[in-house]
C-alpha cells in the first residue's frame, strides 16, 4: 500500500505539522508501508495526482490542511485520507462552530460569547464581563495549539486579547474561565471509536500554551489523570458523544477541563491532534499499549475501512 503524508503547509501551525508528518512518515515505514511525503502549498498540490497514492495521511494542522478544504479536494480527486471528513472537519477547525453543536446537544462546554471585528466597541468590553465574570479566556476561533488564545483577568487585558485574536480571524470567541484539572481524550475509530487512557496536562505556564505545549519539560502528561472515576467516566461518556455529534473518522483528541465537582467542560475537539514525539495521542496510544507505529497503522487502516 502507498501512503503519501501531507505535512507542512502553510498554517500557523507548519512547525508542528513538520514534526508530526516526519514522526508518522518513519512509523509507516516501520509498519511496513511504501511512503512517499509532501509539503503542500498551492503550486504542488497536483503532485498528489501524479503520486497516486492508495491513501494519504494527512499530517497538516490547521487552515487548509485541517479545516475541511484538503479533504474536500481529497474528495474531488477519489482519494481515501486518514481521519474525519470535510464537514466534521470544518466544524472542528472552528470552535464557534463547534460551541454551537456542543450547545445544541446539550454537551456541557463553558458559557461564551461571539464578538465581530465590524461592530466592536473596545469601550463596551465590560458588559462582556458583566455577563459572563472574570476571569475570561479569549479565542481566535480557527486557530490551534493555542495561538490567539489569552486568559485575561481585568478589561484592558480583555481589549488587548481581542484585539490580538482579531488578527488571526473576523470572530472572536470570548468564554468563561473554568478551573480545574485540564484533560484530554484521544479517540481512534469510526462509527464506535475506543477511548485511549485519559490524560492529563499540566503546564509550567499559566496555561498549557503554545510555548508549554512544544518546549520540552514545560509540559506534563500524566497518566492516568489525577480525577476521580465518576469524572474519569463522564469524559469518557462526554468524548464519544463530541466525536459522533461532530461526525468525526479515523481519529481525534477531545479537551476538556474536569471542576472541583467533577464536571468536565470541553473546551475544544482537534480532528488532526499532534502527532510529534512530544504529542498527546501517541502517548495515549503507548499507554494502552500500542506502538507508534501500530498507531499510524490503525489509523490508515481506519481510513481504507
Ligand atoms: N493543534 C495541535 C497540533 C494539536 O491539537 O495537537
Ligand atoms: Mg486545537
Amino acid at each position: 500500500v502507498k501512503v503519501l503524508v501531507l505535512y507542512g503547509g502553510t498554517s500557523s501551525e507548519r512547525e508542528i505539522s513538520l514534526k508530526s508528518g516526519k514522526a508518522v512518515a518513519e512509523g509507516l515505514k516501520k509498519a511496513g508501508y511504501a511512503v512517499e511525503v509532501l509539503d503542500v502549498n498551492k503550486d504542488n498540490l497536483a503532485e498528489i495526482s501524479r503520486i497516486k497514492p492508495d491513501v494519504v495521511f494527512n499530517a497538516l494542522h490547521g487552515k487548509y490542511g485541517e479545516d475541511g478544504r484538503m479533504q474536500a479536494y481529497l474528495d474531488l480527486l477519489g482519494i481515501p485520507y486518514t481521519g474525519s471528513g470535510m464537514t466534521a472537519s470544518i466544524i472542528g477547525m472552528n470552535k464557534i462552530l463547534t460551541k454551537k453543536i456542543l450547545t445544541c446537544e446539550n454537551i456541557p462546554t463553558a458559557e461564551y460569547v461571539v464578538i465581530k471585528r465590524k461592530g466592536f466597541v473596545p469601550e463596551d468590553v465590560s458588559s462582556i464581563m458583566d455577563k459572563l465574570g472574570c476571569p475570561l479566556v479569549v479565542k481566535a476561533p480557527t486557530q490551534g495549539s493555542s495561538i490567539g488564545t489569552h486568559i485575561v483577568k481585568n478589561a484592558e487585558a480583555l481589549r488587548e486579547a481581542i484585539n490580538d485574536a482579531f488578527n488571526y480571524d473576523d470572530e472572536v470567541l470570548v468564554e468563561k474561565f473554568i478551573a480545574g484539572t485540564e484533560v484530554t481524550a484521544a479517540l481512534l475509530g469510526n462509527e464506535d471509536p475506543v477511548v485511549l487512557p485519559i490524560i492529563e496536562i499540566t503546564s509550567a505556564n499559566e496555561f498549557y500554551d503554545y510555548q508549554s505545549k512544544y518546549t520540552p519539560g514545560m509540559c506534563q502528561h500524566i497518566i492516568p489523570a489525577r480525577i476521580t472515576k465518576k469524572a474519569e467516566t463522564k469524559v469518557r461518556e462526554i468524548s464519544s458523544k463530541v466525536y459522533k455529534a461532530v461526525g468525526c473518522r479515523g481519529f481525534a483528541r477531545i479537551d476538556f477541563i474536569v471542576d472541583k465537582d467533577d464536571q468536565p467542560w470541553v473546551l475544544e475537539i482537534n480532528t488532526i491532534p499532534g502527532m510529534t514525539e512530544m504529542s498527546l495521542v501517541p502517548d495515549a496510544a503507548r499507554a494502552a499499549g500500542m506502538s507508534f507505529e501500530e498507531l499510524v497503522d490503525r489509523i490508515v487502516k481506519l481510513a481504507l475501512q
